[in-house]
């Protein structure tokens, strides 16, 4: 086949050029055959037809024709077939007959096929934008959470260690610890949070003893070691006391720091903590830890289920001395502020979905890279809806963590994380 050649042909009117076509073939004369401007080309008998191949998925057989060659040949009018132009495809029946709208701009043009949407998106998800948030207790059983099917308390020794292994599989590589702190280790000053040998800072170090790639992502906040379930030190009087907090939270922080934590996250939206936590780190040699100040972490509803996973519920009242009112958004510019010149180097929105507004606003006046926390209560709802077949769980958890990267998060705190990850692994495939 590869020896195909023109044998018919007079090629006086092409020189010297071998009829010997690349992916050409020669065809009978028949009614596909192209023979282009033969009067044009003297000599050239009237039946010299060429064609190119017509299996459209067979690679065309090379003839060993140069370039000039070929050029020179479609210049003498043989000019190799190619698929006609297809026909107008019909519009089903009573589809009204319009002139079409004198549009400038239509839209839908870049989104008409896969290959144009791919290539027009605009923000990306991979599993290494992911922070996996994880509850671990002193129990050496995996204890399911009610209110958030699919996750569990871990034991920290077995099944964490498990867990973890599986988001490294799939690129996850940043863990956030939440302990399920026994009751008897709770107190009204929550010096449990700064036990070097406590559930946090001894998992710290098997995990990083395990898997020394890990980045270690620890909560700040006394609410798990307080026996008043609130962030703070709680006065007589029911006022959580800043100041004071913020002297146990960077002891917190440096018992953190020292077990080997990558990244400490303040979450309890005292005053002026970052710039404390940030001296009490550097005091002690740990310049090279950061802080992911839960900047903008709102009084929310959301988080419901994970105080439900951690048994932390306040003992009286709420959090709305210190946490921020939903409603606002001045505050949330006037915490960002503090943070970036008190050192966060990240600034966290909690929650996550129904603050994309603050996620953007944030990442629009800041050069600091900006974080999303999907909370508790945003994973059991999509859970819920999944488990009652309302909703397609996994379109719309993609959905919502490509939308947090739409809105201008740099990385996403989800439950989620090992599922999505998943995913993604399996689309690339
Ligand atoms: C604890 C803390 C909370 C969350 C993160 N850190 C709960 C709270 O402030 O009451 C919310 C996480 C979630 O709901 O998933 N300070």
């Amino acid at each position: 086949m590869a020896s195909t050649m023109l044998k018919s042909a007079n090629c006086s009117a092409i020189g010297a050029v071998k009829l010997d076509y690349v992916g050409l073939k020669p065809l009978k004369l028949s009614s596909n055959v192209l023979c282009v401007r033969p009067g044009s080309i003297k000599n050239v008998p009237r039946k010299l037809a060429i064609a190119a191949c017509d299996k459209r998925d067979s690679v065309p057989i090379k003839t060993g024709m140069s370039d000039q060659e070929c050029e020179t040949a479609v210049v003498a009018g043989y000019i190799p077939v190619a698929p006609p132009i297809p026909p107008k495809p019909a519009a089903p029946a009573g589809t009204p007959v319009v002139p079409s709208l004198p549009l400038r701009r239509r839209p839908r043009r870049i989104r008409r096929s896969p290959a144009l949407r791919a290539a027009f998106q605009d923000t990306s998800l991979s599993p290494a934008n992911l922070v996996y948030p994880l509850f671990i207790h002193e129990g050496e059983e995996n204890t399911p959470i009610g209110a958030m099917p699919g996750c569990y308390r871990l034991g920290w020794r077995h099944g964490l260690v498990e867990e973890v292994a599986k988001a490294q599989d799939v690129g996850v590589n940043s863990i956030l610890l939440f302990p399920k702190v026994p009751d008897a280790l709770k107190s009204s000053s929550g010096v449990e949070a700064y036990n070097e040998n406590g559930l946090v800072p001894r998992t710290i170090r098997l995990l990083k003893d395990k898997y020394p790639d890990l980045v270690i992502y620890t909560d700040v906040a006394l609410d798990p070691y307080s026996s008043d379930g609130h962030d703070g030190i709680v006065r007589e009087d029911g006022v959580i006391m800043n100041d004071e907090t913020v002297h146990q939270l960077c002891k917190q922080a440096v018992a953190q720091a020292r077990a080997g934590a990558d990244v400490v996250s303040p979450s309890d939206m005292m005053d002026g903590r970052v710039g404390a936590i940030r001296a009490a780190l550097d005091a002690e040699g740990f310049q090279h830890v950061s802080i992911m100040s839960y900047t903008a972490k709102y009084a929310s509803s959301f988080y419901g289920p994970f105080r439900e996973a951690l048994d932390l519920n306040p003992r009286f009242g709420d959090k709305k001395t210190y946490q921020m009112n939903p409603a606002n958004r001045t505050e949330a510019m006037v915490e960002a502020t503090e943070d970036e010149f008190e050192g966060a180097d990240i600034l966290l929105v909690t929650p996550g979905q129904p603050y994309l507004d603050i996620i953007r606003l944030l990442r629009n006046y800041f050069d600091v890279p900006v974080a999303a926390y999907q909370v508790s209560g945003e994973y059991s709802m999509i859970k819920a809806g999944g488990i009652l077949k309302m909703i397609d769980e996994e379109k719309v958890m993609m959905e919502s963590l490509s939308c947090f990267r739409r809105a201008g998060a740099h990385i996403i705190l989800t439950y989620f994380a090992l599922q999505a990850a998943k995913c993604l692994c399996a689309e690339k495939r």
